[in-house]
């Protein structure tokens, strides 16, 4: 095959049999095919797009790059996965996988860390002393073997093809691309082998889509990419116009998915893995409908089953369980600073992106993927939108280990605030379900 020939049809709007998109990841990945053709590649696709056979060839060719695991046949039990696209204060996962695999449906996750505004379940993770989330494949099936579910994170070898393709979209404005997004995403996403898999497509001012046409593009596209690989997959398009919860940052959001999962914690996050846990509890044979699954995800939170679960994943995977009682053991912060609010009135408007940037100013995220984050470093919301505020009361705290931070995230904090009269509408938590 001649590489121009292929970019030529992809420029022209032709369709690119699976075995020409393979030629051309292969070549790629192995360095045979230089930066310059892959680029005008990734151009033609951005374009001209890739119809639903061309999307999942090029997902299988990617995650067919690098080391993946089929479990199908494995466990008695069809095994379950979640993936959100991300934003702040999701911390859905956490809770999420111990709360399924309480049910005996395996729960093989792989995830990613935070980059700009929005958190990482594995960075959340790590805030718990000792938590490994690398793992050998061995080490992964050992946890998903004993405990049934395992959280870890994208080692070099888990599509080798994905991390060079990001790279070189990244500086040729090919990013935002939805066939592109969509494989990258899931040649991830199904090497750790889940044969079902639930999708949350965040939607809104803090989320990768902020339209609700392109979330929802998004969703079609990898319900597509799914299908093909033969996985059973459910997307959910929800909100991120507002921080999920209450907590932003790693050590703060791991206390709230303990609250979470002692059948506490507010009342959005519980919504998202009860609907999310029902589902892949229907997905994986367990429960005939999605009602009967969110009744035993709710059961599994309030009488303790999910949070024993929780523990003892914890402690598979190296880390401390003791933070799962109430006596500390997480990362603490020098400094707590209480903001207060400048008005009476009633909150319109939190901006998401805004609260998850002035998290990141005070230690919690990273701007590029080698900073060293703060673990103990973040923003417990005190007051959400459609909240009732008197002057001077307290709206927000904010953790930091250098108070240099606190200023200046504390003026992004407020920027992301709206005070006024009136009751604002009522932005719904799930916005669609697509099969
Ligand atoms: N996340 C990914 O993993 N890949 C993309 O292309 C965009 C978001």
């Amino acid at each position: 095959m001649i590489p121009y020939e292929l970019i030529f049809k992809k420029r022209n709007g032709g369709r690119l049999t699976p075995d020409e998109i393979r030629f051309l990841v292969d070549s790629y990945t192995r360095g045979g095919l230089p930066d310059y053709q892959m680029s005008a590649f990734l151009m033609a696709v951005y374009f001209r797009g890739m119809d639903k056979t061309e999307t999942a060839a090029l997902t299988q060719s990617m995650m067919d790059s690098g080391e993946s695991l089929d479990l199908r046949g494995r466990f008695k039990v069809r095994t379950a996965d979640k993936h959100s696209t991300g934003g702040v204060g999701d911390k859905v996962s956490l809770p999420l996988a111990p709360a399924v695999a309480a049910f005996g449906v395996p729960v093989p996750m792989m995830s990613g860390r935070g980059l700009g505004h929005t958190g990482g379940t594995l960075d959340k993770l790590e805030s718990i002393p000792g938590f490994r989330t690398r793992l050998t494949k061995e080490e992964f099936l050992g946890v998903l073997d004993r405990v049934g579910c395992a959280i870890i994170g994208q080692t070099d070898r888990i599509a080798p093809a994905d991390k060079k393709m990001y790279s070189l979209r990244d500086v040729t404005a090919t990013v935002d691309c939805i066939p592109l997004i969509a494989a990258s995403i899931l040649s991830k996403k199904l090497a750790a082998g889940p044969e079902s898999l639930v999708l949350d497509v965040k939607t809104g001012d803090g989320a990768f889509m902020r339209e609700m046409a392109d979330s929802k593009r998004l969703a079609v596209e990898m319900l597509g990419i799914c299908r093909e690989a033969g996985r059973e997959a459910v997307a959910f398009i929800t909100d991120m116009d507002q921080p999920l919860g209450l907590a932003v940052g790693n050590a703060l959001e791991i206390r709230e998915t303990i609250d979470c999962l002692s059948g506490a914690g507010p009342a959005d996050l519980r919504e998202l893995v009860v609907v999310f846990g029902g589902e892949m509890l229907r997905l994986a044979g367990k429960t005939k409908s999605a009602a009967d699954g969110r009744k035993a995800i709710a059961a599994a939170l309030s009488d303790g089953r999910a949070k024993r679960k929780f523990a003892e994943m914890v402690e598979a995977q190296g880390g401390d369980a003791r933070v799962i009682g109430q006596s500390g053991g997480l990362p603490a912060s020098k400094y707590v600073e209480a903001v207060k609010s400048p008005r009476t009135g009633t909150i319109q408007k939190l901006a998401a992106r805004d609260v998850g940037v002035a998290s990141l100013m005070l230690g919690a995220g990273r701007t590029r993927s080698e900073d060293v984050i703060d673990p103990a470093a973040g923003i417990l919301l005190a007051k959400k939108v459609g909240d009732r505020v008197k002057k001077g009361e307290t709206l927000a705290y904010l953790y930091a280990n250098d108070a240099s931070r606190l200023p200046p995230a504390r003026e992004r904090y407020l920027g992301a605030l709206k005070i006024g009269a009136g009751q604002p509408k009522k932005r719904k938590l799930i916005w669609q379900i697509l099969k």
